[in-house]
Parts: C-alpha cells; structure tokens; sequence
C-alpha cells in the first residue's frame, strides 16, 4: 500500500530539508519537487497536501519562482512557509511589499487559536522570522490568524479552502511550537493518518537499491563511522554478497581504531577490505599547515588510494557512499557558501567508472540515520558513535601533521573520551585538539616546554548547529590531571568554549 504524501515545492528556500524531516517526525512522507513541477505531474503524486518552501526571492519581481496557478484548483491543501505565504496571498489576489522594518530572528508572535492551524497552542509563541518582504493586504476570504509587532499579518487562513499560510518558519527549532503547527496542518487540515515510520524509509530504500543494483557489486567507502556503517548495514540487507567494504586508514584516526573496526564487522555478511596507506598520506601532507589544503589533499589521496584499491578488486559496478544531508549542505551542494571541503562528497576519480553511485541516506540528518541503524539492529555503540571527520586527526592537530603529533593526540584523545564518557555529562560529541602552541610550565624543579592541548565538547542534534558543553568542573580538572600526568608532551590544557556558529565544531 502507497503511504500518503506531503509534497513539499522548493521556492529555494534553506530549510526545505527541515520541513521534510518535521513531516516525517510527524509520520508522514514527504518528498521535495522543484517550484515549476506540473499540475499533471501533482496529480500523479497525488499528496494529501502541498507545503511551499520559503525562499530569496520577491514574489513581486517577474523573474521569481511562482507554480502553477491551477494548483488551487486541486483541492489539495497549502501551506505556505515565508515567501510561499507571500506567493499564495498574491497569486490568490493579496498584495505583498518591500517592509519598512525587516524582521530577522527569534520573535513574539500573536496567534488565533480558534482554527485548525494553530488548535491547541498559547497565544503567544516564540517564532522565527526572517523576512524583508510582507503581506499587506490579504486575498479576499481569507482570514488573519497571527501578527507580530512589525509584521501585520504573520499568518492568515481560509479553512474552507484548507489554504494557509505563515510567515514565520514553523520548520526550525526557534520556532518552538513549529513542529505542532506542521502536525495541525497535516492532521486537523490535510487528514493524514500518520502511515509512515522509518520502517518505510528503510523499505523503500532496501525496494530501491535493489532495482537498481541487480545482481551486480556495490564499493562502500567505508569509515566504521555511523554514516557509513549504517549505509553499510542497509546495502547488506538490500543485497548481501554483493558489497564490497573498503576501509582504507590514512593514519589519522582514533587510538586502536583500525583493530576495533576489523573486530566489530569482519564477521558480517559484508565483504571486509581493510588497507593500510598511512605513509602515503602522511608523505602527502608532510610540512602542510593550512587546513583546506590538508583537507583537499587528503581527500585528493583518498580518491587516489580508494582508485588503486578499487581497481584490485575489479569491475565494481556500482559505487556507494555514506553522505548525509548536512555534508551535502556544508559541502556547497545545496548553493550554500563551501565551509569546509567534506572528503566524503564528489571528489572521486572520474578514472573509476561505476555505472551510478548510491547514497542511500543522502536526505537524512544524523539522528534519523542512527534510528535506521537501530532498526537494522546495529549494535549500540556503532549506532551512538561520535561523527569523526573524514581527514581524522589530521584536521585536530592544527598546523604540520606528524608521526609524533598523531601520537600524542591519540593518547590524549583517549583520556577524553574515556572521562566524558564515564562521567554521564550531556556532550554529543567529545574530542582532543592538538594546537600548535606550546607553552612554558613547571614539572618538579625543571623548566618544561609542551604543547597546548584544547578539549573541544559540544551539545547539538543536527551537527549543523551547537552550544559548548557545560561541563562541570571536577570532569574538567579530571581531564586535566590526567592528560598533563600520561601524555608528559602536553604542557597545559584548555578547554573550548565557542559554539557554532560562530565556530565550527572542528577547529579545522
Ligand atoms: P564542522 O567542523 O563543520 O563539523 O562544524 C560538523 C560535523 O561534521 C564533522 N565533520 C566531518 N565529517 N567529513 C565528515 O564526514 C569531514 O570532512 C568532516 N569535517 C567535519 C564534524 O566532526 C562534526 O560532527
């Protein structure tokens, strides 16, 4: 049986993903078409309803995204997001102009609760805005439902027409009641039945990979981190024998990382290739500080390694990759500014030739594809494991890489790890950074210069965005002692208090 759809029409907004995922934590599937998708095509999909994204744009101007204006002849319900509200209102005979005072950020917002929209809430709600267009006058039937301070109309309505629209972005987490407005949307007004669970997901996916693989062989580049030990474990339900996991050690990871991997998944029905190249990455990066060029050099490495790799194992047909929705988004893929150079997208040899490349888990955010990993019966400790950066410690040891700078990191890594751990102390991800500072201290009577060493732990659900963690004190002057007292090249320790933004969660 088909599972009822929320089609989400992409005006080329930033949180189209957001409002994906918040349709499905509400249990319906939702899937993204571009703006000028056809109405045949609409029908054809035949969706329970129909969110507008935001987007850059002004709906005024004649070169910017608008739809089909039959597509209010459907019956279907809307609900437009910012700049969808603005286009609904003035494809529906409203008027939208340039505001006098922008709105950007977290904003008291005046709610109607006497509607299906927003049944349920207080009137009074905290909301995103960001906005230098409005809607100022209102297509006639339609009702206002929300205003603000400087935005008149911040939600309007006609519950005849199931037609709505917000100004806000009910689909981000400052909004905090967002997630219930999407669920009145999609239960009180577009009648959902909350069909689909990340049991569907894994099915479709598993249905999908099948189809298109056949009978032939999948490469997975594999790290034993949770993206690609999960996109493993979903390649080996949907076609066991056929996947082929390369796992190739540049030398900058974890303390006993590679012997742990080999230990966890050399007895799954996956065929285990584990490759040791860390002299030729290291040689690579040798007397390199700056760290787009190390990441850019690691990841040219990698697709070398990964290439003469691949070619002793044969014809592969297909290649597979572990990338998720965030690495698309930093990675410049989504039109956003580049941050980083994340290893794990594009970047492959065009040498290699696969027939196509699957990335099964490319719309989905860290914790949905932890959840797949639960339901594929990972065992916990894969499935709750930290992210860990395709160029490993390279990037957590700030300036020239070396032998002896890996292996102080590595030891001291340990130690925070094992303490923050131990210690229950909320952090989501945890790690040493070795700095390229070095510092005077004290040791008995003699004069000791070491390296500064800062511990980095942050708090965040996406990976996107994050807080420092707060941890207490006592965890802290534990890590301290311990560190300053095993890794006798470390001279002081720190701890970073910076999120992000600002900051990047690695310092590199
Ligand atoms: P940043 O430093 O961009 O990191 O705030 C966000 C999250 O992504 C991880 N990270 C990477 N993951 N390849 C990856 O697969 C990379 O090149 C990479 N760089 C950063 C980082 O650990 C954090 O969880």
């Amino acid at each position: 049986m088909q599972n009822q759809i929320a089609l989400v029409l992409d005006f080329g907004g930033q949180y189209k993903e957001l409002i994906c995922r918040t349709v499905r934590e509400c249990n319906v599937l939702s899937i993204i078409k571009p703006s000028d998708i056809t109405i045949e095509e609409i029908k054809q999909i035949n969706p329970i309803c129909i969110i507008f994204t935001g987007g850059p744009n002004s709906v005024y101007l004649e070169d910017s995204p608008k739809c089909d204006r039959r597509v209010f002849d459907l019956n279907i319900p809307l609900l437009g997001i910012c700049y969808g509200a603005q286009l609904i209102a003035q494809l529906l005979g409203g008027k939208v102009e340039k505001c006098d005072t922008s709105e950007y950020g977290e904003t008291e917002c005046f709610v109607d609760t006497d509607n299906d929209l927003f049944k349920g809430l207080d009137k009074e709600q905290q909301v995103l805005m960001s906005h230098t267009d409005r809607i100022t006058i209102l297509p006639s039937g339609f009702k206002l439902l929300a205003h603000t301070k400087d935005c008149p109309i911040a939600a309007y309505g006609n519950e005849e027409k199931k037609v709505y629209g917000v100004q806000f972005h009910p689909e981000v987490e400052i909004t905090l009641n967002g997630k219930e407005i999407i669920r009145n949307f999609l239960y009180n007004i577009s009648k959902a039945s909350g069909d689909y669970s990340m049991d569907d997901y894994i099915n479709s996916q598993v249905e999908s990979i099948r189809k298109t693989v056949g009978n032939k062989r999948v490469l997975l580049g594999f790290s034993g981190g949770v993206d690609s030990s999960v996109c493993a474990a979903l390649l080996a339900k949907a076609i066991p024998g056929q996947l082929y996991c390369l796992y190739i050690d540049h030398g900058f990871m974890r303390k006993d990382e590679t012997a742990h991997l080999k230990k966890t998944f050399e007895n799954r029905s996956i065929n285990f290739i584990p490759v040791d190249a860390s002299s030729r990455f290291l040689e690579k990066i040798e007397g390199v500080s700056d760290p787009e060029t190390k990441r850019k050099l690691i990841g040219a490495e990698f697709a070398k390694v990964f290439e003469d790799e691949a070619l002793k194992l044969g014809n592969i047909e297909y290649l597979a990759q572990g990338t998720i929705y965030p690495d698309v988004v930093e990675s410049g893929k989504n039109k956003s500014a580049v941050i980083k150079s994340h290893h794990n997208v594009g970047g492959l040899p065009s040498s290699l030739r696969f027939e196509g490349v699957i990335e099964p888990l490319s719309g989905l955010f860290k914790d949905e594809v932890r959840k797949v990993g639960e339901i594929l019966g990972l065992p916990d400790e894969v499935v709750h494991r930290q992210p860990f950066p395709g160029p490993g410690l390279a990037i957590r040891i700030i300036g020239e890489v070396t032998r002896e700078k890996i292996d102080i990191l590595q030891r001291a890594d340990v130690i925070v790890r094992e303490e923050i751990k131990k210690s229950g102390e909320k952090a989501d991800q945890y790690f040493a950074v070795l700095t390229n500072s070095r510092s005077v201290g004290v040791v008995g009577d003699f004069r000791t210069y070491g390296y500064t060493l800062a511990v980095r732990a942050v708090v965040t659900s996406d990976f996107m965005t994050c807080e420092y963690a707060k941890l207490s004190y006592d965890l802290l002057s534990r890590i301290s002692q311990r560190i300053t007292n095993e890794v006798k090249e470390v001279g002081r320790v720190v701890y970073d208090i910076t999120s992000k933004p600002p900051a990047t969660i690695e310092w590199e």
